[in-house]
C-alpha cells in the first residue's frame, strides 16, 4: 500500500484546485525518496535497530536545558532522520521560523501576524524588530497584570463587602480555558496566597452551577476571558454569574470589583458592563490557542503569583530561542514534529497519544487536543489548494499509570499502530518515593513492551499473549515540573505544531472549521423556542421536535412544582 496517497475527502472545497497544483510537499523528490526508504525499512524491527548499534539509546535523544527528548525507540535510523531534516530545509521551515518571529502575516487567511513569541521575550530580549516594536505594550499589560495580582493576592484589591478574595473563576472557552487551566493545575502547589483558581467553560449549565456551587460571592472574584468577547458559552456563562453575584450581594456597584476581562475587544467588554479599567488587553496577533502567555493567563497568575508566571514566560522564551537557533537535528521541535510526520505520512498512523506520567500535568492532553487538532486540522493548504497528504492526527491522552488500566491495551496489541509520548518528571514535589519509583518504572516498562514486545519474557505464548512490539514512543523527561520547565514543555509542542503545519503548507492559525457549527447553533436555539415546523433534515427535525416536547413538560412540571410549593 502506498500510504503517501491522497487522504481522503469527502467533497472539494469550493475554488480549491481539484487534482492540485504542484508545490506541495509530496512534490518533493525526497518525499519520493522517504517513501522508498519506508518500503526498505518495513521489515526491519526495533529489536534489530537496537542490536545494530548499541549506543542508540543514548546516540538518538536531544536536550536542551535538562529537558530530554529520547527518540531511539521510534522505527527510525540515521538515514531517516537525515532524510527528514531535508524534507525540512526544502520546505523552507527556516524561513518559515525566521517568517513567524519577524511578525509576517502568515495567518493568511485573517491577514494577521503569529507572535505569540513576542509575550514571553524580556524587555529587552525581543527576538525580531516585530518583537521588539510589540514589546512596551506587552510589558505594560504585564506588567499592569502583576499589580493587579499583587494586589488581589495581599488583600489590597478586596470585594464589594471589604473580604480579601479568596476564589478566582476564569470563565473562558477553548483557548481562553484550556492554557490556564492545565497550568494551573499543573503548578498548584505553588499557589500560595490561599486563592483558588477554578475554571468554567462549557455552555452546559452544570458547569457553572457546580462550580459556584460553595463559593461565596464576597470573596469571589469572576475573571473574563474571551479573545472576541463574541462567544456565546464565555458570554452566557458570564451573564450568569453576574446574575448570581447581584442575587446575593444586591448592590449594582459589586460588579465591579467581582468582575474583570481579559480580551482584545473593549468595546465589548464594556458593552457587557465592565469597567475598561478593568480590562487586561491582548491582541489579534495572539492565536486563541497560542494566548496562555498574554492576560489570558490571569487567573494562574493571581492564585501562583506574578514572579512565577514570569518563570512560565522565561521557560518559554528559552524554548523560542532553541528552536529560533538551534541546528535542526538538535532541534526538539524540529525533530519532534519530524517524527510526527514519518508515523503520520509515511508508517500510516492516525492517531498520536500523549501520556504525561505525572497527574498534575492531567490536563495536558486536552490542551494539546486543542493546540495541535485545532492548528492543523486543516484540509486546504495555505493557496487555498487540497491538501495532498493528511494532516493532523488525532490527538487523545491520559495520564499514567491510569491511562495503562484502560486504552493501553490497543496500544500493544491493537490493530492500529498509534505512536505515543511518554513525558515523566525525575523529580516530584512530593515524599512518597516509593509512589514515584513505581511511576517511573511503569513509564520505562511500558516503552520497553510497547517497542520489544515480549523479549524480556520470550517462551511460546498462545496468540493473544503475544506482544508484537515495534510500537514507536518518544519518552520526553522534565527534571522537576516547575513553571520554567512547563513554559518550556508547552513551547516545545506549539513549534512541534508549527513545524508540521508548515511542512504540510497549511495555515496553522485559522480555524474556520468551527464557524458552521456555532452558525447552525444559533439558528436551532431559535428553533428550540419556536413552535414552527424546523425545515432541517428530517433528523434534525425529529430531534427538535422530542426536544421541545420535553422541554415543554419539564417546564408544565417545575411550574405546577413551584404552584404546589406557594401554597
Ligand atoms: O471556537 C473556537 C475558538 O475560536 C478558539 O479558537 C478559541 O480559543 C475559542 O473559540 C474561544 O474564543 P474567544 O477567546 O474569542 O472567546
Amino acid at each position: 500500500m502506498n500510504r503517501s496517497a491522497k487522504p481522503f475527502l469527502d467533497q472539494d472545497a469550493p475554488g480549491s484546485t481539484i487534482g492540485r497544483r504542484p508545490g506541495g510537499p509530496v512534490d518533493l523528490p525526497v518525499w519520493r525518496e522517504l517513501c522508498a526508504h519506508r518500503d526498505e525499512l518495513a521489515a526491519t524491527s526495533l529489536t534489530e535497530l537496537f542490536a545494530a548499534d548499541p549506543r542508540r539509546g543514548t546516540v538518538m535523544s536531544a536536550e536542551y536545558d535538562g529537558l530530554v527528548l529520547d527518540y531511539s525507540k521510534n522505527t527510525v535510523t540515521e538515514h531517516t532522520l537525515d532524510l527528514l531534516v531535508r524534507l525540512a530545509t526544502e520546505r523552507g521551515l527556516r524561513a518559515g521560523i525566521d517568517a513567524m518571529i519577524a511578525g509576517d502575516h502568515i495567518n493568511t487567511t485573517e491577514d494577521r501576524a503569529v507572535l505569540h513569541t513576542a509575550l514571553r521575550a524580556p524587555v529587552a530580549g525581543a527576538l525580531s524588530p516585530a518583537g521588539a516594536q510589540v514589546s512596551p505594550a506587552v510589558h505594560e499589560v504585564l506588567d499592569r497584570m502583576s499589580d493587579f495580582a499583587d494586589r488581589v493576592r495581599a488583600g489590597r484589591w478586596c470585594g464589594a463587602t471589604g473580604r480579601p478574595i479568596r476564589t478566582v473563576v476564569n470563565i473562558g472557552i477553548g483557548g481562553s480555558d484550556l492554557g490556564p487551566a492545565m497550568a494551573y493545575r499543573a503548578l498548584s502547589e505553588l499557589a500560595d496566597a490561599g486563592i483558588e483558581a477554578r475554571f468554567v467553560s462549557n455552555i452546559d449549565g452544570h458547569d457553572i452551577t457546580r462550580t459556584l456551587g460553595d463559593l461565596d460571592p464576597e470573596t469571589t472574584l469572576f475573571v473574563v476571558s474571551s479573545k472576541t468577547f463574541t462567544t456565546v458559552e464565555t458570554l452566557t456563562n458570564a451573564r450568569t454569574a453576574r446574575q448570581w453575584l447581584l442575587d446575593r450581594l444586591d448592590d449594582p456597584d459589586a460588579v465591579a470589583k467581582h468582575f474583570v476581562a481579559v480580551s482584545t475587544n473593549a468595546e465589548q467588554v464594556a458593552a457587557f458592563g465592565i469597567d475598561p479599567a478593568n480590562m487586561f488587553e491582548f491582541w489579534d496577533w495572539v492565536g486563541g490557542r497560542y494566548s496562555l502567555w498574554s492576560a489570558i493567563g490571569l487567573s494562574l497568575m493571581i492564585a501562583v503569583g506574578p514572579g512565577q508566571f514570569r518563570e512560565l514566560l522565561a521557560g518559554a522564551h528559552g524554548m523560542d530561542s532553541h528552536f529560533r537557533s538551534a541546528p535542526f537535528e538538535q532541534n526538539l521541535p524540529v525533530l519532534l514534529g519530524l517524527l510526527g510526520i514519518w508515523h503520520r505520512n509515511f508508517r500510516g498512523a492516525q492517531a498520536y497519544a500523549v501520556l504525561p506520567y505525572d497527574q498534575r500535568l492531567s490536563r495536558l492532553p486536552a490542551y494539546l487536543q486543542q493546540l495541535d487538532m485545532e492548528s492543523n486540522g486543516k484540509s486546504v493548504d495555505r493557496d487555498g489548494d487540497r491538501v495532498a497528504v493528511d494532516t493532523a492526527p488525532i490527538i487523545w491522552g491520559e495520564p499514567g499509570t491510569n491511562g495503562q488500566h484502560a486504552f493501553f491495551q490497543m496500544l500493544h496489541q491493537g490493530t492500529t499502530p498509534v505512536p505515543c509520548d511518554f513525558i515523566g518528571v525525575l523529580e516530584p514535589a512530593h515524599d512518597l518515593r516509593e509512589h514515584h519509583d513505581l511511576l517511573m518504572a511503569n513509564l520505562f516498562a511500558q516503552t520497553r513492551a510497547l517497542a520489544f514486545g515480549a523479549a524480556d519474557d520470550p517462551g511460546d505464548r498462545p496468540p493473544h499473549r503475544w506482544f508484537p512490539g515495534n510500537r514507536s514512543t518518544n519518552t520526553i523527561l522534565l527534571p522537576r515540573l516547575t513553571a520554567r520547565t512547563l513554559g518550556r514543555l508547552v513551547a516545545l509542542y506549539e513549534h512541534k505544531v508549527f513545524v508540521q503545519g508548515w511542512i504540510w503548507g497549511v495555515n496553522s492559525f485559522d480555524q474556520w472549521g468551527v464557524e458552521l457549527g456555532k452558525t447552525l447553533a444559533t439558528r436551532i436555539h431559535d428553533e428550540l423556542r419556536s413552535d414552527r415546523q424546523p425545515g432541517f433534515d428530517s433528523s434534525t427535525d425529529a430531534l427538535i421536535m422530542r426536544y421541545r416536547n420535553a422541554r415543554e413538560s419539564n417546564t408544565a412540571a417545575r411550574t405546577s412544582a413551584a404552584q404546589l410549593e406557594e401554597r
